[in-house]
């Protein structure tokens, strides 16, 4: 079943009821102000960091659920609504949500009157724009009343919802014209304000949430809207919210548009007061004076389109298939440029307190990320590398205001310090942009002293080979990329943290998994110490890389699959001799990917193994047989229900290493096979089982052991929209960034015809057609370049600004 459509051409998903099986939501911002917006109006704001900056409010785990957000409730004769349904949730005439790519437009009708809210975040503006249109579609004259309402957040959103005995006394507003000033503790040591503002003169505020609503009321029935009148309240303490009250008279047919905006405001030190406790509301007013005329909102939301286009038009695909052209077109790059932004801190399911910027996902998001914005990948690096410690070791999240590693969280996740290496190589591949190794970075944010970048990538290499265990597979420290793999934790204290805890020295678990990625990144690090001049460091980490895949195939396969790991106790995990947890997913798709194998047939043993044992209608499952009972030993990942999240749930994360190491062994029908089970856009139809927004992926799919199969949560920030990226435009449509061009290497179902790709690469554009006249699944048979046949498949670098026409031909 579908509750919308997606409309390419506009580049949006329409949904076409307010009850979707849960809220299905859009981001709104690209570098500072974020917003997340529901198809119901619901959601939050915050300026750059969800936990520390958070300007309003959000109840997570609330009944009804997404009951608070950006609302604009109608009074029309006696009877009020809101056009996002919710959370009035009076009966509609007409309902739509069109989530676009940084804004969303909802529409609601009812008696004749029709109102459109817009919201976006205009491209470089601290500020989130909301433009309402209230129409009158009926045949007579109507007298309405529009009251906004949004509850302020005081700041740092952890102590907003715990620290009650101090934060119901501190709340403080100003209102000055049309705007709402929430200044709470500026008076001490914050230099900055939000602010809520509407382009025309208001007939009533409210900034007392109690007023707003009235006794025993939520926001279903406050009763300034029930009675049609604001109750001019000054908050004071408690929770300071912005109601601005507008009476509109509309004549049959006419529409009134009205600009409301929330704002950001910092100050320095010097300017922060007007006068005795009077805020500097110059900023303020600079920024609303740019947004007082539909022509302006509309030459924003010009720009933020065009540079949506800008950035989706570095890579696009021409094909007969819709939804893989919707997803490799559109929302797959947006998925992955929110990743980016947002790591894993907030969305529906991360409540934005709880994590900062995680140093392997912001490394795996950048992968899906980096040719559509270079220099913004280049700093993202350099503030991952600078949490990096000495020894090669890293801080496994960090907060993006202080851009500080994250103590509560710590370090010791073995495998951290490998995707540094694989994310500055994708970067470098991308733009060719050596110099970003010479760059000077901190260890420890300059706590232990500093050193290129280029020796951060040797202290990450060389962190795995100063951390072997008794095999001379890599010590797993507290966890691999499967953070519930906890192999030294040994936790028996209910609610300890599985992440944090560390009860035994972690001297002899060993995963096979950060042997598969070691293999796999370790060459770029190889490559790029020989373009760097040090040959005889190349040979050395080439001779350690060689060691590690013997080791690998000696130690790390069970006879027909991967091993996962060795235990605390040296015993085998995912091995046949396990009664549970016999075989795991992510070492089959790394050590395949990172060729273990191929040569000697185990690779396409461990492949079959996969589709044999793991894979379902759904998607590959994390793990077979899935953990019945808790195992001390293994941690968290025994603690999920199975078929949930890592206990054998789909987690999608890991799905795309299994589709790229299907085109590593040449399988092309299988790998796409692979990436549309999971690909949103293909599961659009079962959006009933599915549950989640068909326009983005899940972190995870309910497994065949679940009682809900096919259910997915934790929709939109998971590392699987960039690796899903690379799965479908680099593995299997083959368009590979590489040190000295683009690689052209594709691996597809043998029954297509072709296809015709456009890419932008370090400047210049490639107009790429791919035919398949014999229909294989891989190879490439000749390449022209501009008409004229060339030797290899890797397209030499052009000059920017040039436009090729590359044909090729696969056989
Ligand atoms: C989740 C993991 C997550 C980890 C870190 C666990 O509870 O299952 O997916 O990576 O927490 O916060
Ligand atoms: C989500 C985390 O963000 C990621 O770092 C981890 O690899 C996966 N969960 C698997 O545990």
């Amino acid at each position: 079943m579908k509750f919308g459509y997606f409309d390419d051409a506009n580049k949006e998903y329409v949904i076409q009821t307010p009850k979707t099986p849960y809220p299905w939501i859009n981001y709104l911002g690209n570098e500072q102000f974020f917003g997340l917006i529901s198809n119901t109006a619901g959601g939050y704001s915050f300026y750059r960091d969800a936990r520390l900056r958070r300007l309003t409010r959000y109840r997570y785990n609330n009944v009804p659920l997404d009951n608070g957000g950006r609302y604009f409730y109608v009074h029309d004769e006696g009877d009020y609504w809101t056009p996002g349904w919710m959370p009035v949730k009076r009966d509609l005439d007409f309902y739509e949500c069109r989530h676009g790519l940084g804004y969303t437009s909802i529409t609601g009708e009812r008696n004749g009157l029709k109102v459109n809210q817009l919201a976006f975040v205009p491209l470089g503006f601290n500020a989130e724009v909301y433009r309402v249109k209230v129409g009158n579609v009926s045949d007579s004259p109507k007298r309405v009343s529009l009251f906004s309402y949004l509850e302020f957040c005081l700041w740092n959103a952890h102590d907003d919802m715990t620290n009650f005995q101090r934060n119901l006394s501190i709340g403080e507003v100003e209102i000055e014209d049309s705007v709402i000033y929430h200044k709470t503790e500026y008076r001490e040591r914050r230099n900055h304000y939000a602010y809520y503002s509407v382009n025309r003169r208001i007939d009533g505020f409210d900034t007392d949430r109690d007023t707003f609503l009235g006794a025993f009321n939520g926001l279903d029935t406050p009763q300034v809207a029930s009675e049609g009148k604001s109750g001019n309240s000054v908050a004071s303490g408690w929770s300071p919210i912005a109601s601005h009250g507008i009476h509109l008279e509309l004549a049959p047919g006419e529409e009134q548009s009205l600009i409301f905006m929330l704002g950001y405001v910092e100050n320095p030190q010097e300017e922060k007061w007007e006068s005795l406790n009077v805020i500097n509301k110059k900023p303020a007013k600079a920024m609303i004076e740019a947004f007082a005329t539909d022509a302006q909102v509309n030459s924003a939301l010009a720009d933020l389109a065009a540079y949506w286009d800008g950035l989706l038009g570095k890579y696009s695909i021409q094909s007969s298939d819709d939804k893989l052209s919707r997803m490799v077109n559109i929302w797959n790059p947006y998925q992955c440029m929110v990743t980016f932004n947002m790591s894993r801190s907030a969305s529906y399911f991360e409540s934005g307190i709880g994590r900062g910027m995680g140093f392997r996902d912001s490394n795996q998001d950048l992968l899906g990320f980096v040719h559509q914005i270079p220099d913004r990948a280049r700093e993202r690096i350099i503030d991952i590398a600078s949490t990096q410690f000495d020894d090669g070791g890293a801080y496994h999240q960090y907060q993006p205001l202080t851009k500080q590693g994250n103590n509560e969280v710590g370090s010791g996740f073995n495998d951290d310090p490998l995707w540094l290496i694989t994310g500055t190589a994708a970067y470098i591949k991308e733009t060719g942009d050596y110099g970003i190794l010479d760059e000077d970075v901190p260890f420890d944010s300059g706590r232990q002293g500093s050193a290129t970048l280029f020796e951060h990538l040797k202290r990450s290499f060389d962190h795995v080979t100063n951390n072997l265990g008794p095999h001379g597979l890599p010590l797993i420290g507290r966890a691999d990329w499967n953070d519930c793999l906890n192999l030294n934790c040994f936790s028996e204290e209910p609610g300890e943290s599985f992440q944090t805890t560390t009860n035994l020295d972690g001297k002899t678990a060993e995963s096979v998994f950060i042997a598969g990625l070691f293999v796999f990144a370790g060459p770029d690090y190889a490559e790029l110490a020989r373009r760097r001049g040090l040959e005889d460091e190349a040979t050395r980490a080439e001779r350690e890389i060689e060691n590690m895949r013997n080791i690998t195939m000696a130690h790390g396969f069970d006879g027909d699959w991967f091993l996962r790991a060795y235990d605390y106790h040296g015993e085998k995990i995912g091995s046949r001799e396990n009664e549970e947890g016999q075989i795991f997913i992510e070492p089959q798709g790394f050590c395949v990917m990172a060729g273990i194998g191929v040569e000697e047939g185990l690779a396409e043993k461990a492949l079959n193994s996969v589709r044999d044992r793991l894979e379902t209608d759904y998607g590959i499952m994390l793990q077979q047989p899935a953990y019945s009972k808790y195992y001390l030993n293994l941690g968290e990942i025994s603690t999920y229900p199975p078929g949930y999240k890592e206990n054998a749930g789909i987690f999608c994360h890991n799905n795309p290493w299994v589709t790229i190491a299907e085109t590593v062994i040449g399988r092309g029908d299988r790998a796409f096979e692979t990436y549309a089970k999971i690909a949103p856009a293909y599961l659009e139809d079962i959006s009933e089982v599915h549950r989640m927004e068909p326009y983005v992926y899940s972190q995870m799919i309910a497994g065949r052991d679940a009682v809900r199969e096919g259910e997915a949560k934790n929709s939109w920030l998971t590392g699987t929209a960039a690796w899903n990226y690379v799965a479908i435009t680099q593995a299997i449509l083959g368009i590979q960034p590489d040190y000295d061009g683009l690689r052209i290497d594709p691996c597809i179902p043998q029954a297509w015809d072709g296809y015709k790709i456009t890419r932008s690469f370090r400047g210049a554009e490639y107009k790429i057609s791919i035919q398949n006249p014999d229909h294989v699944s891989k190879g490439v048979k000749s390449v022209t370049v501009d008409g004229s046949p060339i030797e290899s498949n890797v397209l030499p670098v052009f000059e920017a600004g040039s436009s090729h026409e590359v044909v090729v031909v696969l056989g």
